[in-house]
C-alpha cells in the first residue's frame, strides 16, 4: 500500500530564541528535520512533503539535502496544524494509500511505531499516536476507551475534567490520503486559539460514522523540541540511544558517556572507540579499527585495521585504507591514504594522495593553499617523507622517493630520488664557546646580575 508523509515544519520556534528556524537546530550533528525525515524514510514513502514557513529557503535546502525527492510546500501564514496539512493537498490529490503527518521538531518517533500506526489503519479510518504523559502540561488530551478514540480536545479548550486526562496527543496522525484531505478541507476555526486544528478531524470522521483509533507509544518518542533546554535534553537522549546501539552492535566503547555520535555515524563490529571521541556527520569506521582517545572525526572513512589518534582530527574527505596508522596531533583533510601508510605525529595533510606503505615523518605539512587556490600533493607508494618536510603544492613525490628532514619541496621529486632542499650545514670549531664568553663579559660590564 502506498504511503505519503507530510512533515510539518513551518513554525518559527519562538521559544528557541534563535535566528535559525527551529527544525534546523541540530541533534546528533543533524538538523531536527533530518531525524523526522529519517523516521519517514523507514516507511519507504511514495511521497514526502515538507511544509515550510519560517526560514523556508533554508528548511527546503536542508530537506533536499537529506532527500532530493522531497517536495516542499509553503505555508506563508501559520494558521494551525490543520491549515498546514491543507497546504500539502495539491501535491497529494492523486495519491492512493495512506498519509502520515509527522513533525519537524519531533525527532524520536521510531520506525516500529509508525508501522504499528499503519497496521492500526486496518481497524480505524483515522489513527492517532498517543502517549501517557508524566506531565500532560499543554498537550491535547485524548478521550479514548482502549483502542477506540472518541475525541481530541486541545488544552486551551479543555474543561478541568478533560485536563485531568493523562493520555495525550503526540500530534502524529494517519488516515487514508483522500479521506485526510477531505476532512481537513472541512475544518473551521471556532476554538480558543482561532486556528485550524488538525486534531478536529477525529470528530469530523466520527460524525461520518467512521472509527478513530489510538496507538500508544513511549513518551520518550514524542519529545518535541520547543526550547534550548529541550534541545539539550534531546541531544542527551540521542547520545544515550546511539551508545547503547553501538555496544549492542559489538563496538567497544571504553567510556560510553564520553563518546558523541552523529545521526549517520557507522561503526563496525569489534571497532574500539576510546574515551572522548567526537563524531561529526558522515563518518564510517569499519570493523576492527581503533580510534584512540580525544579524536574528532567528520566526513571520513576509516578502514579495517586502521588506527587513529590519540588527538587526531580527520576532516571531510579523509579516506584511510586498511592498516593505515594516523597518530597524535595529525590533521587530515580531503586526502586518501592508501593501505599501510603511516602518519605518526604532528602533521597536516590536505588535498593529497599518499601511496601504499609510505611513511610520513613528524612535522610534515602539505602547503596546499596559496592564499587564493588549493593545490594537490601526490606522494607515490613506499616513499619516505623526512621529518619537517614542507610540501609546497602542487607537487608530486615519486614512488620510493625520499625527502631529507627539514626540506621545503617546491618541485617534483622523481621516483627513487632523494630530495635535499635545505641549507647545507656549516660547523665553526670553538665558536660557540667564544660567543658565550663574549656575551657574559658584556653582561658583567653592564653590572647586571
Ligand atoms: C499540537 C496538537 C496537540 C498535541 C501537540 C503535540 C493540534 C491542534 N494540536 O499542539 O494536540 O498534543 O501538537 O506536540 O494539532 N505547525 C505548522 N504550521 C502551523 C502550525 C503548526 O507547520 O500553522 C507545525 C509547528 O511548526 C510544529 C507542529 O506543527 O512543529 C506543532 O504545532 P504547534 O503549534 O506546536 O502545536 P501544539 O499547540 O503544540
Ligand atoms: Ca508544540
Amino acid at each position: 500500500m502506498p504511503v505519503s508523509v507530510i512533515i510539518l515544519a513551518a513554525g518559527q520556534g519562538t521559544r528557541m530564541n534563535s535566528d535559525l528556524p527551529k527544525v534546523l537546530h541540530p541533534v546528533g550533528a543533524a538538523p531536527l528535520l533530518h531525524h523526522a525525515m529519517r523516521a519517514a524514510q523507514s516507511l519507504d514513502p511514495d511521497r514526502t512533503i515538507v511544509v515550510a514557513g519560517h526560514g523556508a529557503e533554508a528548511v527546503s535546502k536542508a530537506a533536499k539535502a537529506f532527500d532530493p525527492e522531497a517536495q516542499i510546500v509553503l505555508q506563508t501564514e501559520q494558521r494551525g496544524t490543520g491549515h498546514a496539512v491543507q497546504q500539502a493537498a495539491p501535491l497529494l490529490a492523486d495519491m492512493p494509500g495512506d498519509a502520515i503527518v509527522l513533525y519537524g521538531d519531533t525527532p524520536f518517533v521510531r520506525a516500529e511505531t509508525l508501522d504499528r500506526l499503519l497496521q492500526a489503519r486496518a481497524r480505524h479510518a483515522v489513527v492517532v499516536l498517543g502517549f501517557d504523559a508524566r506531565d500532560p502540561d499543554r498537550y491535547g488530551r485524548l478521550g479514548a476507551q482502549d483502542e477506540d478514540l472518541h475525541r481530541i480536545v486541545e488544552f486551551k479548550d479543555a474543561s478541568p475534567e478533560e485536563r485531568a486526562i493523562t493520555l495525550c496527543n503526540s500530534g502524529v496522525i494517519c488516515a487514508e490520503t483522500s479521506l485526510l484531505l477531505d476532512l481537513v478541507s472541512g475544518l473551521g476555526t471556532a476554538n480558543a486559539a482561532g486556528e485550524y486544528y488538525l486534531t478536529d478531524i477525529v470528530g469530523l470522521a466520527r460524525d461520518r460514522g467512521l472509527s478513530a483509533g489510538v496507538v500508544i507509544c513511549d513518551e520518550a518518542e514524542t519529545l518535541g523540541i520547543n526550547t534550548r533546554a529541550q534541545l539539550a535534553q534531546a541531544e542527551a537522549a540521542f547520545q544515550t540511544a546511539m551508545r547503547a546501539e553501538a555496544l549492542e552492535n559489538g563496538v567497544t566503547l571504553t567510556a560510553p558517556d564520553t563518546v558523541f555520535f552523529a545521526l549517520d555515524t557507522h561503526v563496525g563490529r569489534d571497532a574500539i572507540i576510546a574515551p572522548n571521541v567526537v563524531f561529526g556527520p558522515g563518518v564510517t569506521v569499519e570493523s576492527g579499527a581503533v580510534i584512540h582517545a580525544f579524536c574528532h572525526l567528520e566526513g571520513c572513512h576509516v578502514s579495517r585495521g586502521a588506527t587513529v589518534g590519540p588527538f587526531a582530527r580527520l576532516r571531510p574527505g579523509a579516506e584511510l585504507a586498511e592498516d593505515v596508522h594516523v597518530g597524535n596531533f595529525v590533521e587530515i583533510k580531503n586526502t586518501v591514504l592508501d593501505e599501510g601508510v603511516k602518519v605518526g605525529h604532528l602533521t597536516y595533510l590536505g588535498d593529497a594522495h599518499v601511496g601504499e606503505h609510505t611513511n610520513i615523518g613528524a612535522g610534515t605539512v602539505t602547503c596546499n593553499y596559496d592564499g587564493v587556490m588549493k593545490h594537490r600533493t601526490e606522494i607515490g607508494a613506499r616513499a619516505f617523507i623526512g621529518s619537517d618536510t614542507m610540501l609546497v603544492a602542487p607537487v608530486t613525490i615519486g614512488a620510493g622517493a625520499m625527502t631529507a628532514s627539514g626540506s621545503v619541496i617546491t618541485t617534483d621529486v622523481p621516483a627513487a630520488a632523494l630530495a635535499l632542499a635545505r641549507a647545507r650545514q656549516v660547523n665553526k670549531p670553538g665558536l660557540a664557546a667564544r660567543l658565550m664568553d663574549r656575551l657574559r663579559a658584556t653582561k658583567a660590564a653592564k653590572g647586571q646580575s
